[in-house]
């Protein structure tokens, strides 16, 4: 498809779209996704041929509500019950034994499926309406930064997907929390839009699974993603930083709360005016795409605290600096 896609709020159409194996870019809370129906491996295969994903790195089914998980799940343990019924809908990935009717593209051949109910009433609606479980990766090249606005689907996928389902700016603006419960234990995968803590709160002792990559024969092979093209170095302070360093002349400053007065404001962004990590969370992923394209040579950023979200936006800075030919 070539003709640039619409952005638009008519859940007529795309409903209809995805009932006919096309791909439509929906809102949800984290981030936008390219969704395709998770039944169709035609459309399967078009989501990670757009995305330029490899096929060993499974996709997120998306289903309107909790009843839906027995239809795709072989198995729904107590402790996944009540995550579900405490964070659904909501940032909230849930690793699941599979049943078969998942076909092996959306679990990259994996014996489970992850299932998440997302907390947008347009894709609410929308799951509601076409009645189809929608895979969704979020809607970026592979790699690169995360979209948090229909503007960003349309700059970079734009020409290659049908509709764009416009709700607005994510309220999180990280992907959400990924828990496992494939294996013998509960383990936080991936970082997300919902802080440990709150998992804690349902399942105190719950382990941390982070870097793992998925592709088990390339452990760490994922390290770098949510990159911008500009290289961006990570500090854990910023004022001891710029002391001892001496930087490019085009040097962007990515600041959690504080700006750095003898800078440029021009050349400083801050994640969060009210200090907070929500805030923060919320704003990371546009202000990296808006500093990636304002010509900097180099981006500087300021490592978030280590409470609430501020281990999540960490991990993405952290995976965003990560240099190719380091080791
Ligand atoms: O917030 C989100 O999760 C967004 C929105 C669109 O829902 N989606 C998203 O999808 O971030 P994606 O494809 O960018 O990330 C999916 C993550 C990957 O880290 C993938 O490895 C993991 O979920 N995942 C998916 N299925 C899995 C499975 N069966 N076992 C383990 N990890 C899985
Ligand atoms: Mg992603």
């Amino acid at each position: 498809m070539s003709a640039p896609a619409i952005i638009g709020t008519d859940l007529n159409l795309a409903a209809a779209l995805l009932e006919a194996g096309k791909l439509v870019a929906i809102p949800t809370e984290t981030v936008y996704g390219l969704a395709g129906n998770a039944l169709d491996t035609a459309a399967l295969a078009q989501i990670f041929l757009v995305k330029g994903r490899p096929h060993f790195d499974p996709l997120i089914v998306h289903i309107p509500d909790v009843h839906s998980v027995e239809l795709y799940a072989s198995a729904f343990p107590e402790q996944a019950r009540a995550l579900a019924a405490k964070f659904w809908p909501g940032p909230l990935t849930l690793v699941l034994p599979r049943k078969n009717i998942i076909p092996d593209l959306v679990c990259a051949g994996g014996p489970s499926v992850a299932l998440r109910v997302p907390n947008h009433p347009l894709t609410l609606e929308l799951l509601r309406k076409s009645g189809l479980p929608l895979a969704a990766p979020s809607a970026n090249p592979f790699g690169y930064i995360s979209p948090t606005r229909p503007e960003h689907v349309a700059a970079q996928l734009g020409n290659r997907i049908s509709y764009i389902l416009d709700g607005g700016p994510c309220d999180i603006g990280l992907e959400s929390t990924v828990v496992s419960f494939a294996g013998p234990k509960p383990e936080i995968l991936r970082l997300g839009g919902l802080a440990p803590e709150r998992i804690r709160e349902v399942i105190p002792d719950i382990s941390m699974s982070l870097r793992q990559s998925s592709n088990p024969i390339a452990p760490g092979q994922l390290d770098k993603h949510y990159a911008p093209k500009t290289k961006l170095v990570l500090t854990g302070n910023i004022r001891q930083y710029l002391s001892q360093h001496k930087l490019p002349q085009q040097t962007a400053l990515l600041l959690f709360h504080h700006g750095v007065p003898e800078w440029p404001s021009d050349a400083q962004m801050i994640l969060s005016p009210q200090g907070t990590t929500a805030e923060a969370a919320q704003h990371l992923f546009a202000c990296m795409r808006a500093l990636d394209q304002a010509g900097f040579a180099l981006i500087l950023a300021e490592q978030a605290p280590e409470t609430g979200l501020g281990p999540a936006i960490n991990d993405r800075l952290l995976r965003a600096s990560f240099q190719e030919t380091s080791t």
